[in-house]
């Protein structure tokens, strides 16, 4: 145990921590060097191709030190807001972190956020400034700002470059020096925290563990606390590149075990596993419940699939703790399942990964935040989707949830991200100069008016030197209203918003014009209505289809029409049939691009 060391890598998003694990993973030869490549760990295809870490991802070197051997069980992170959960997790499996902070561009929103959290926890915090080869590195800079977050010595900064494999040797010995060893009872009753889990289709559900307490062999008969459930531990084993399995995992290290559970519902990260020969008293403390920030109704396209995608949802919410949903029904489009997501990149990657792993293809109707409803009859109502809003005149008021946002920039873009702060109804409540050109913005804002473009606004109008955290705080009163939308004067639930009084007929044109772009053609008119309560604010029409398409391959050869009609059939996928009209998937999330 004195020679375990666990650690996560924190940073901001983009600032090298998939690029460090790489090189800590070749100077310990945990793989071979054809097994090596970049960003090894980032095992999903959707992390590869978008380059950013979804997951959390555990991996165990061996490493000769001084003369001694040591274990070290290593995290690698995601950077980016929506998966916060993902490393809060992570960090409590470990005794240490490593801090990595891009040389060239400082302190950034998330390397505070990962930070705390990492504090929050006790854990030893290893400063590395990374990427030190750029031209526009600016070590002196950085170090002065990151002496000033934490409080450490300049000298406690290891100075790096993942890319080049400068300071790595530095860095292994610090996580073996400065890291603690776990602690814990060897000889006590056995408590191994879950922090993650995956589905296998062959081997049924692997779930990840941190031991506390104890120890666990191969055969054992196990517990798991929260559910109650008993089981046999038919494999277990550590996380090398591929698991490896062994005949005994001891307190303060990480393993896998797996043990026949084929459904999802029985597993929950957070629990404790303990041995049914000598049951531990107490569980350890879980994790904090997730706070889903926004919400939609994901349906899938083919209606008989409805009970597929709840399997597919069961197994997803495994490998992601932070989903949440509950089974719903629309007007428009039948069966399906309100969810809710800790960001709208998180939305993005759930719909991605249903569709990519389980096969499924599905629509996600208009996200939402929730919404505390208070109606006449005095019942406290939470509303996150527009279809259970109820009629303005049963409404006593409404609250929407507000958050507290810190904005890192330059002083430079300050005036034009608090013009769009403002816009977005926020409230300064300070700013802080981090050096004389960084500056730090706080603000209070409604979360409806962050969760959806607002990011993405905020990096145009900063060339990308702006970056965004943000906490919840509670809820306020909120001047809030129900848009419907209508087609061929039919009330589409799925494409409703719940938006802003002063915005609500701004939006309401704007909606309908944008509608008009996105629903295709058919063989009759359109006419897209935007309605609050019962009054109509806006209209457009999509015009009727002259022509049949397949006419135009009149007197044409047969494989040419059969390609026509097989892009017409991929073009139907993500859509749905509402009545007699096609939506596509685009349109449920029109409402997002009208600025
Ligand atoms: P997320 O997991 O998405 O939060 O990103 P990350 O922090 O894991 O960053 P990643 O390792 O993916 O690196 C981001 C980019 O920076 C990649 O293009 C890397 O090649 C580059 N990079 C990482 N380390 C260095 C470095 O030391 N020097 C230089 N020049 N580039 C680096």
């Amino acid at each position: 145990m004195n020679n375990i060391r666990n650690f996560c890598i924190i940073a901001h998003i983009d600032h090298g921590k998939s690029t460090l694990a790489d090189r800590l993973i070749e100077q310990t030869q945990t793989v071979s060097q054809r097994q090596m490549q970049n960003q090894l760990l980032d095992d999903m295809d959707l992390e590869r191709e978008r380059g950013i870490t979804i997951k959390s991802h555990a991996i165990q070197m061996d490493y000769k030190f001084e003369g001694q051997q040591y274990v070290l069980n290593l995290i690698d992170t995601p950077g980016h807001v929506d998966f916060s959960y993902e490393v809060s997790r992570s960090i409590a499996a470990c005794e240490g972190a490593l801090l990595v902070v891009d040389a060239s561009q400082g302190i950034e929103a998330q390397t505070i956020s990962n930070l705390y959290l990492a504090l929050g926890h006790d854990l030893e915090i290893i400063p590395v400034l990374n990427k030190i080869d750029l031209p526009g590195a600016m070590p002196e800079e950085v170090s002065d700002q990151i002496v000033d977050l934490i409080g450490c010595e300049r000298s406690d900064i290891i100075h790096a470059s993942a890319k080049e494999g400068i300071g790595i040797a530095e860095i292994l010995a610090a996580v073996v020096h400065r890291i603690p060893a776990p602690k814990g009872e060897p000889d006590g009753a056995f408590q191994g925290l879950i922090f993650d889990s995956v589905f296998n289709s062959y081997r049924g559900i692997e779930v990840i563990f941190r031991v506390y307490n104890g120890e666990i062999r191969k055969g054992d008969k196990v517990k798991f606390m929260a559910t109650g459930r008993e089981y046999y531990a038919d494999e277990i084993g550590v996380l090398r590149l591929e698991k490896e399995p062994r005949d005994v995992i001891k307190t303060g290290d990480v393993g896998y075990l797996i043990s026949g559970i084929k459904t999802a519902k029985e597993v929950k990260v957070g629990d404790t596993i303990t041995r049914m020969d000598r049951l531990a008293a107490e569980a350890i403390k879980g994790f904090e419940d997730v706070k889903p920030m926004v919400f939609a109704g994901i349906y899938p396209v083919d209606t008989s699939e409805f009970e597929e995608l709840r399997e597919a949802m069961e197994k997803l919410q495994l490998n992601d703790a932070a989903l949440i949903w509950e089974p719903e029904t629309s007007a428009a489009l039948g069966f399906g399942f309100r969810c809710g997501f800790l960001g709208m990149l998180h939305m993005e990657i759930v719909q991605e990964r249903l569709e990519r792993e389980f096969d499924m293809t599905v629509i996600t109707t208009v996200p939402s935040v929730q919404f505390n409803v208070t109606t006449t009859k005095e019942e406290l109502l939470k509303v996150s989707a527009p279809s259970e809003m109820p009629e303005p005149n049963h409404i006593e008021s409404i609250e929407e949830p507000f958050i507290a946002a810190q904005i890192i920039t330059k002083s430079e873009y300050v005036g034009a991200i608090m013009k769009l702060c403002m816009d977005k109804r926020g409230i300064l409540k300070n700013q802080v100069y981090l050096t004389s050109d960084r500056i730090e913005l706080q603000f209070e804002m409604p979360l409806s008016e962050v969760v959806f473009d607002f990011f993405d606004r905020l990096k145009t109008i900063s060339r990308g030197y702006a970056s965004l955290d943000y906490q919840y705080l509670g809820f306020k009163e909120g001047d809030m209203v129900k848009l419907d939308i209508m087609l061929n004067g039919e009330k589409v639930d799925a494409l409703s918003a719940i938006v802003h009084r002063d915005k609500a007929y701004e939006w309401g044109k704007r909606l309908c014009e944008k509608l008009r772009e996105l629903l295709p053609r058919q063989q009759f008119e359109i006419a897209i209505q935007a309605a609050i309560g019962q009054k109509i604010i806006a209209r457009e029409t999509v015009k009727a289809l002259r022509k049949d398409v397949l006419a135009k391959c009149y007197g044409g050869d047969i494989s040419r029409k059969r390609k026509l009609l097989e892009k017409q059939k991929k073009g139907k996928k993500r859509m749905r049939q509402v009545g007699n009209v096609e939506i596509p998937q685009e349109a449920f999330m029109a409402v997002l691009k009208l600025e």
